[in-house]
């Protein structure tokens, strides 16, 4: 069962600090993101799941300081490219923390798995086990888990949705192919198999879907045990938990999950005589999302063909979210009171296509004004982490605040970046 909870985000304020405040200091479009609330969010699965490994998915949102963050709140990290696994090189982070993930991993991130000693490889394919064993420096032995696809329907949106056969992820229960794949990386010795992880999609606000792939995949390891001989201690369930982008909608609950997940788990190990292995976790919207706030001042407004639309000074390029999945956002003014009746407003961004939506339809003060502040809630994960230079408009800065004070984490791309990229004729 999914429970709602009202959005925190989108307050006038936001760890302390006006957000009017923010969008005169550092400009907008800007990201802020407020420490207090990821670090609580942290704990929060820690809390949950106090013996199980929880590994943040940097794919939301990463950047020093947010590793830095989950790393003193004892989360592990999931990345998935040499660039994601040197930023957390660079930041001190323990490599015996680091899970890599990819269903194409380059050369460059095997290698750099390798040369810093990661704690665990994703394996995603049957071609990767060789090719892995063959890159493995003498007498070096990895640890390894083999993503498998249990063949479960889940995420917001068919471009998230990886639990089921026929997309590009993992090896498939249905058919021996996961079983063929455990059988292959056994016979490497210099691969350890410590267990099987699967991820089932994202933004995923019931249990359903996770009590069903504990069963899955307990009994593949009870057939593994039977037919090969061998039991592992890890099993890594992915992330995928949903957050509210609008009041009422469906979140999971980390306390509710732990009691199924870890229920389903022992009763399954049980009924098979199976070691109960040790659980790991992978949320990175639940814990990045909330803690952020997009903001934008508005360029232009704009009533046309009996619709208002309201253009601010980001976009798609900032966060193509809406265009890709369809995600509905909330939108507040910030920054002055408004007394003028609410209507119903579109806002789009500055982007020369007319998909370039940020909220379609919602209600604003009907006395909008260019200049305005606007603030989305709901922003910390795959908006930043997503953001492209279209149009050649400089990716925003992101901002952390914490107990009333505001600090640069990352700077806003500047024409200059972008212009000494360029360097043909
Ligand atoms: N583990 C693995 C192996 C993953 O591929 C992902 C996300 C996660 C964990 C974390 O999932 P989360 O807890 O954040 O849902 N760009 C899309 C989301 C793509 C998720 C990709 N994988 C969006 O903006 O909704």
């Amino acid at each position: 069962p999914a429970s709602t909870q009202p959005l925190r985000t989108g307050d006038l304020a936001v760890g302390g600090v006006s957000l009017a405040e923010l969008a005169d200091r550092f400009g907008t479009p800007s990201y802020v993101i407020d420490e207090g609330e990821v670090r609580e969010r942290a704990r929060a699965w820690r809390t949950a799941l106090p013996d199980a490994d929880i590994a943040y998915a940097g794919k939301a949102f990463l950047s020093r300081a947010m590793i830095r963050w989950v790393e003193e709140e004892g989360l592990s990290l999931d990345v998935c490219s040499a660039g994601e696994l040197e930023l957390a090189a660079l930041s001190g982070f323990p490599a015996e923390r680091i899970v890599l993930h990819g269903n194409a991993k380059s050369p460059a991130d095997l290698r750099d798995a390798l040369r810093l000693g990661v704690g665990r490889i994703v394996i995603d394919s049957t071609g990767e086990i060789a090719s892995l064993a063959a890159q493995m420096p003498p007498g070096a032995r990895q640890r390894v888990l083999l993503r498998v696809v249990p063949g479960i329907a889940a995420g917001a949106h068919s471009a998230v949705r990886t639990g089921v056969e026929g997309q590009k992820f993992g090896l498939p229960i249905a058919g021996g192919e996961a079983e063929d794949a455990v059988a292959r990386i056994l016979g490497q010795p210099r691969l350890e198999l410590v267990g099987l992880h699967c991820h089932l999609g994202s933004q995923i606000a019931g249990l359903g879907p996770y009590v069903t792939a504990v069963r899955k995949l307990v009994a593949l390891l009870a057939e593994l045990r039977d037919r090969h001989g061998v039991t592992f201690p890890e099993l890594d369930l992915g992330g995928g938990f949903a957050i509210a982008y609008r009041e009422g909608d469906p979140v999971l609950d980390p306390a509710l999950y732990a009691t199924r997940v870890t229920g389903e788990l022992a009763l399954q190990c049980a009924r098979f005589g199976l070691p109960v292995p040790r659980l790991t976790v992978e949320p990175g919207r639940w814990i990045a999302g909330p803690a952020g706030v997009a903001l934008y001042r508005v360029l232009a407004v704009k009533s046309t063909g009996g619709r208002t639309f309201v253009a601010v000074d980001g976009g798609m390029s900032d966060n193509p979210r809406p265009a890709l999945y369809g995600v509905r956002y909330t939108v507040r003014l910030v920054g002055r009171a408004s007394t003028a009746p609410a209507r119903s407003a579109t806002v789009v961004g500055r982007h020369c296509e007319a998909g370039d939506v940020l909220a379609e339809d919602v209600p604003l003060p009907g006395d909008i004004r260019p200049g305005d502040v606007l603030a989305v809630p709901a922003a910390g994960a795959y908006q930043v982490s997503m953001a492209s230079a279209y149009n050649l408009v400089g990716r925003p800065p992101v901002v952390a605040v914490s107990e009333g004070r505001a600090r640069l984490l990352v700077r806003r791309e500047t024409l200059e970046d972008l212009r000494s990229r360029d360097v043909g004729e």
